[in-house]
């Protein structure tokens, strides 16, 4: 049982495979402590009271009520509410009949059972009987006559621990959440540093690294979606942290859109993490007997540094977020339309592009944006999702069928959420869009973003998508959202509801995703947001692959795609080969480089297969052996980082090794030559110690410690953006 309660000394113990989680009942009043979250550590003997400092100045309210402000603002509370003396970052903040924003939360009752609840409405990892035990601590505002439920999941097989809240109001009065976040955690001490992924459109999560001090830092959005510019993730690691060493703790929510993580040092060196919704914009009316879910945030647990953090987070993906067919699978390599042609595509030329890719052996033909209405491009069209036979002669029917003629799948690309003010659909429904009376909302790519707080304009994008979908045999959507949100109001929603637009459109977009994806399970859907606008765990819970980035170019990608794997399985990240000059940095790699780099994604190709050099095309077969002879182990496997070319700015390297440690599949990429220099040496991680490797390409022999100690020399590179991969098999 990974949960335990000692009813003698009141504290529930959380164990997961090498992390424990302590939580105690204290004093006559039942507050909620934070005891611990680390190491796993054996049951008893513990010392709470001193853990949580309770035996000294200020003691605890039945000892020293005329301090009792002074108890709260020092106690590490297992979940922070304002109003009542926690001046640090509170989780919950709730508006009474009154108008007054007072909360305190205490100990009713708990349950521990096997399993994982669902969380409506909401995605969320999970995991069965046998390898999940769930804990529901039951609190309540007794004044309110709020109801708080503190929900925690241990993964036992894993360094996971996730929790959510359920808020219900069992009064006879509304009351409103202001900010009703999704887990604190008060950590002892605060020499900690904060690792965090930021970036923008076409350089998405680089990476971050920033040490926690006095007040507060945050990573967040407000952009109504998780956002180029910050990943719902932090970390909080130890000081001298590294890939292989140290503390870590990752929290990553499962939510796609507003979110805030807070990191707080607090006056007593103690450091205050808190995630969930962010409060702006935020506001949720609770009518008497009503409740609300905080989604979801998963909380890993290393012990051995940043490295063993991200394979706990790959593994949990893999097996307890991602659903479908697609789960365990390949993926079809892909060739899809966007950077091939942009706009300027017919029924023939996406015939010409397939025929070519066909002989090639890409497997699926995927047709962008351009296809609908009257798109030729980007201003116009957008919810008008009726084929525009002008461009596919014949119809969709008829080119999906030529296509898979050729022995190619077919994909197509959506952009529901969206609609473009140059529409039929706008001109018939311009109350449609989110917007805000008397305010002509803010254009960007000259388009609006439609009102999903109202069923009859979801019902509408359903109804659109499906008739498309059934209309011929698609196999694959990309399922993109261009924008941000702004002029956040809705014509249908009472004036009392407005704050809960935002998160009420988040639900209506896991909402129509789930339609589809139980309508249509055949199905891949790929998520997309402007590039890799929207890559969470809640979009991973619905599509099993996210488009990682618009920027394709090889060697920007390492970056980008470096920040995306901290968290993200490789299976996970959208990545195609592209032509050259690239698009968006106009660099020029080598074509092999730009395989080598999309092997570490789904894999496909983006560019017209008909226009590339000879010597280009002759490599796509290979490039396509290749993926296929490693994506089992690119999909399943360990994840090491070896190097990053954004530190050394040199070279960059990973590895990807078998969960048996039975072959190991290295990536080097030189990314600039430096002359007068020698062979480089560079050490593997993760392999079986006392077994032998053989390199596939030079039949020379290894030992797996000589590989990690002593290291490998990489030869046989000379010029800039050169790649190699090495393949080293376990010997029986
Ligand atoms: C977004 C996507 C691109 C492409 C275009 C089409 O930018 O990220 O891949 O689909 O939209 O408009």
């Amino acid at each position: 049982m990974g949960i335990k309660f000692f009813e003698d000394r009141k504290y529930f113990k959380l164990d997961a495979r090498d992390t424990s989680y302590i939580i105690a009942i204290v004093d006559d009043e039942k507050f909620l402590g934070h005891v611990y979250f680390g190491k796993r550590i054996p049951d008893e003997p513990l010392d709470i009271e001193s853990l949580l400092r309770i035996n000294e100045y200020p003691y605890v309210p039945s000892k020293n009520n005329r301090e009792r402000m002074s108890f709260h603002d020092s106690f590490p509370t297992e979940y922070s509410t304002h109003g009542l003396g926690d001046f640090r970052e509170s989780c919950l903040v709730v508006k009474d009949s009154n108008g007054n924003s007072v909360c305190g939360i205490t100990y009713c009752s708990h349950k521990i059972y096997k399993g994982k609840p669902t969380l409506k409405g909401l995605p969320a990892t999970f995991g069965d009987e046998n390898s999940c035990t769930t804990l529901e601590i039951i609190c309540s505002d007794k004044v309110l006559n709020l109801e708080v439920t503190l929900i925690y999941t241990v993964f036992e097989n894993l360094d996971v621990i996730t929790r959510s809240v359920r808020i219900k109001n069992n009064s006879d009065n509304d009351v409103t959440l202001e900010k009703a976040l999704s887990a604190c955690v008060d950590f002892d001490g605060i020499d900690y540093d904060i690792i965090s992924l930021n970036g923008s459109w076409a350089r998405e999560r680089r990476i971050q690294r920033v040490p926690v001090s006095f007040g507060k830092r945050s990573v967040e959005s407000i952009r109504g979606i998780s956002s180029h510019q910050s990943n719902p993730f932090i970390a909080l690691v130890d000081k001298n942290a590294n890939e292989d060493y140290g503390n870590v703790y990752g929290f990553n929510f499962v939510y796609s859109g507003n979110f805030i993580a807070v990191v707080e040092g607090c006056q007593f060196e103690t450091t205050r993490v808190v995630m969930g919704i962010h409060p702006a914009n935020f506001e949720w009316t609770l009518a008497p007997g009503e409740e609300f879910i905080a989604p979801e945030v998963v909380m890993v647990y290393s012990d051995s540094g940043i490295g063993k953090m991200t394979r706990t987070f790959h593994d949990l993906y893999r097996n307890h977020l991602i659903r479908g067919k697609y789960r365990d699978r390949k993926r079809p390599v892909l060739i899809n339309s966007w950077e091939a042609t942009y706009f300027d595509f017919d029924t023939e030329k996406l015939l010409s592009i397939a025929r070519e890719a066909a002989k090639l052996g890409i497997e699926m033909l995927v047709m962008d944006d351009g296809w609908f209405g009257n798109r030729n491009d980007d201003n116009s069209s957008l919810g008008d999702w009726y084929v525009n036979e002008k461009k596919i002669k014949g119809g969709l029917k008829y080119l999906v069928d030529e296509v898979n003629k050729l022995g190619l799948e077919f994909g197509i690309w959506f952009e529901p959420e969206m609609i473009s003010p140059d529409s039929d659909l706008y001109r018939a429904h311009p109350n449609w869009c989110i917007h805000v009376p008397n305010r002509t909302p803010v254009l960007c790519r000259n388009q609006y973003v439609l009102d999903l707080t109202n069923d009859e304009v979801v019902e509408y994008v359903y109804s659109r998508l499906r008739d498309i979908l059934s209309s011929a045999n698609i196999t694959y959507v990309k399922w993109d959202m261009n924008r941000q949100l702004s002029d956040v109001g809705s014509s249908f929603m009472p004036k009392e509801k407005q704050g809960e637009i935002m998160h009420r459109y988040v639900l209506a977009v896991y909402k129509l995703l789930d339609r589809l994806t139980t309508e249509f399970p055949h199905i891949l859907i790929e998520g997309c947001a402007g590039g890799g606008g929207r890559f969470d765990p809640g979009i991973l819970y619905y599509c099993p692959q996210i488009w990682c980035s618009d920027n394709t170019d090889a060697i920007e990608r390492l970056a980008i795609q470096h920040g995306t794997a901290m968290v993200y399985p490789l299976s996970t990240i959208g990545a195609h080969v592209s032509d050259c000059p690239n698009h968006i940095v106009g660099r020029t790699t080598p074509f092999e480089t730009r395989g080598y780099v999309a092997l570490a994604g789904t894999f496909g190709y983006e560019l017209d297969v008909t226009r590339i050099s000879e010597d280009d095309r002759k490599l796509i077969p290979e490039q396509i052996e290749m993926y296929h002879k490693y994506n089992d182990l690119i999909r399943t496997g360990d994840y090491y980082r070896i190097a990053n070319y954004e530190d050394n700015h040199l070279y960059d390297c990973w590895s990807v090794v078998a969960k048996d440690k039975s072959e190991v599949l290295v990536t080097y990429i030189q990314v600039l030559q430096r002359p007068n220099s020698r062979s480089r040496r560079i050490k593997l991680k993760g392999l079986d110690e006392n077994a032998l490797y053989r390199d596939t390409e030079t039949n020379r022999l290894y030992s797996g410690s000589a590989l990690m100690y002593a290291g490998l020399n990489i030869t046989g590179l000379h010029g800039d953006f050169k790649g190699k991969l090495i393949h080293l098999v376990k010997e029986k």
